[in-house]
Parts: structure tokens; sequence; C-alpha cells
């Protein structure tokens, strides 16, 4: 594994970093032009760069081990390489000038769990060639590019809450996102609460597929209503006369929006359990994106002490689990559930926040 100044060859002129994002409240909204309250994850992703001198990109990540390199006119495999190189493409997309490039790649942030490490790749990267390059990218317009270079680039067709969550969230309150006009504020987190984050450990399988079918069912949903976006839905009643599963989908999207409304004008610690919980139960029972292995999870989150509510975050199919503690009781509430969720044969869930003590200054 090559360090910095090895692959550098001394120290590299910019680094930069960004967080990975946990979805509080607002699952399968932002597509449907809703409204959302992630916040910052305490892991993130490290990005350094210099200008190359030759007339290749060198991209080299110790998470990987892996090099990847291409000519200036080439093009990177698909892999990490392909979300650093969207950004670099897009942005030469935008009238900048960018020479070829070494970038340096590290992350603590768990890949595949659900915490949208792409995310944080991509607004790390943007925030490095900002820095080195030196031209002007508000931080708005930095997560619509790191979204593009996530669909054109990766082929996910993500909506704007990660890369949002990413570029303007903190780890200390809740970022109130409106994916429609992008108008977003920071929400302070109910009083006296700590957040658990506990990785299932189920691999997201079906996420893609699935995402894009439920995509599609709001879409065909919001047509059948005749209105633009489900967003524009704001009387639950009215998604009651849509075939099945139309209506229990819009009807999740509906109430998922209100909940966010609710908590982001100011609730009880208490209230934003229970919204959290009737989340989950919407996902799993209107929205069809949870598993058994989530639900359990979530259960055993909810039977811990001091857990107000829980719910799973991020697309679904698997990945991790959030909840809301009192302050205090976090590290043991999580070490319960954890315990109760991998006393069944084959489980490897492991808790991903509070961090744990050995991950913490970990690169
Ligand atoms: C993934 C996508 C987001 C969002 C969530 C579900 O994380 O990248 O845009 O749609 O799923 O809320």
């Amino acid at each position: 594994m090559m360090n910095t100044d090895t692959f550098f060859g001394g120290a590299p002129e910019v680094n930069a970093s960004a967080p990975g994002r946990v979805n509080l409240l607002g699952e399968h909204t932002d597509y449907n032009d809703g409204f959302m309250l992630p916040v910052a994850t305490p892991q993130g992703t490290m990005v350094a760069m210099s200008r190359s001198g030759d007339d290749h990109f060198h991209f080299y990540s110790p998470t990987f081990d892996n090099t990847v390199t291409f000519a200036q006119d080439g093009s990177a495999p698909q892999g990490y390489g392909s979300y650093v190189e969207g950004c670099i493409r897009l942005v030469q997309a935008e009238g900048v000038e960018v020479p070829p490039l070494r970038v340096y790649i590290t992350t603590n942030l768990p890949v595949g769990s659900g915490l949208s490490s792409s995310a944080a790749l991509e607004v790390a990267t943007l925030r490095a060639l900002r820095a080195l390059l030196g031209f002007e990218l508000d931080d708005v317009k930095l997560a619509r590019i790191a979204q593009r270079a996530e669909i054109e680039y990766a082929h996910v067709n993500c909506g704007i809450m990660d890369q949002m969550a990413s570029s303007l969230a903190d780890e200390t309150s809740m970022l109130f996102i409106d994916a429609r006009t992008l108008e977003h504020r920071l929400v302070k987190m109910p009083a006296d609460t700590e957040l658990i984050v506990i990785d299932s450990g189920v691999a997201r399988k079906l996420a893609a597929s699935k995402y894009n079918e439920r995509r599609a069912e709001c879409e065909e949903a919001s047509r059948k209503l005749g209105v633009q976006a489900l967003r524009d839905v704001t009387d639950p009643a009215s998604v009651e006369t849509l075939p099945s599963p139309m209506r229990e989908r819009a009807r999740h999207v509906v109430m998922e929006n209100l909940r966010v409304l609710e908590a982001a004008e100011g609730v009880s610690a208490e209230r934003f359990g229970e919204l959290m919980n009737a989340s989950h139960f919407s996902l799993r029972d209107d929205y069809e994106v949870s598993i058994p292995e989530l639900d359990e999870l979530c259960e055993h989150l909810r039977a811990a002490p001091g857990v107000l509510g829980a719910r799973l975050t991020g697309a679904g199919f698997g990945g991790a689990c959030v909840a809301l503690c009192r302050a205090g009781q976090a590290q043991e509430a999580a070490a319960a559930a954890l315990a109760a969720y991998n006393s069944k044969q084959g489980r490897q869930g492991r808790i991903l926040v509070p961090v744990p003590t050995e991950q913490k200054g970990q690169q």
C-alpha cells in the first residue's frame, strides 16, 4: 500500500474531505420533489490532489489498493475511478480547464452500508478540484454536479438527498431539504438526544432494481393524480382512489412528507421517535423496501434502554438502521441491540455510530 508521500513524491497540493449521511426522516421523497432531514456522519472521505505533471490521470485508493491510470482524453474503468472521473469531466463541461491530476482517496466510511460513501467521494473530489483550481462553485451547485456524476458516470439513478447532505449538512444538526427548490436550512436535533446507527450486514442486492421500480410507480401515481410530483399531494385521502400498488407507494410519500414537515417545525424527542417508527412501518408496509433483518434490528433498537424510535435509513433492502436515543445512553443501547440482533446465526451487524473507540481517528 502506498502512502501519500510515495504517491505524490512529497506533500499533495490540496486536501479536502466530505462526510457521508444518515437520513433521519424523509425516505424515498427526494425523487418525488419532497422533503427530508439527513445529518452528516462522523466518518468521511478524504481526497488529496495535485497536478500530475504528465499527460495522464492517476488515482490511487488504499481502501481498494488499486491504481487507476488513463490518458487525458481516455476514461476510467467502472469502479471508484468513475465517480472521480465523472466529477472532473463535469467540471470541465462547466468551462473549467482541468489539467491531468494525481488523486489519492482514503475513507473511514463503510462502503455498502447505505451511508452514501459515493456521495462523500464525489463531494470531496469536487471540493479538492475547487481548492486546487480556484473556480467559483457554491455548495448547492456542487451537490448537483456530484449527483450528475453519480447518474451519468456511475449509472446510479439517485435523487439529490445524499449529495446535498454531504455538501451542506453537519454532524450536530439536521439539514432540512426541499428537493424541488433545493432550499435548505439546519434544524436543531431534538434536545438531549444522540443517534445510533447499526449496519445490518446485509448487502443491498435488490436496491438498484427495486429503486427504479419504485420511482416508476411514483411517476405513474402522480400521472394518475394529475400532479407534477407526489410532493404536490397534500391531502392524504386523495391517494386512496389509486389502484394498488400506486396507492400504497403514494400513501407512503405523502405521509412521509407530512412527517418531515412536522419534525422540521421542532417537536419533542418523544414525538420525533414516534415519527421515525411510523416512517419505518410505512417503508415496510406501504413502500415495501424493508427486509426482515432491518425490521428485527429496528425492533431490538426500540427495545433497548433510552431509545425513542428507530427506522431503516437509505434506500432499503439492506444497509443500516438509525435510532434516536436519550443522551448518554446510546453506547449501551447500541451494544444491547447489536447483541440481540447478532445472536441469530450468520448475522454480522456492526455499530457505526456512536463511532466505536477502535475506529476513532482511523483514516
Ligand atoms: C438513496 C438515493 C437517495 C434517496 C434514498 C431514499 O440513498 O441515493 O437519493 O432517494 O435512496 O430516500
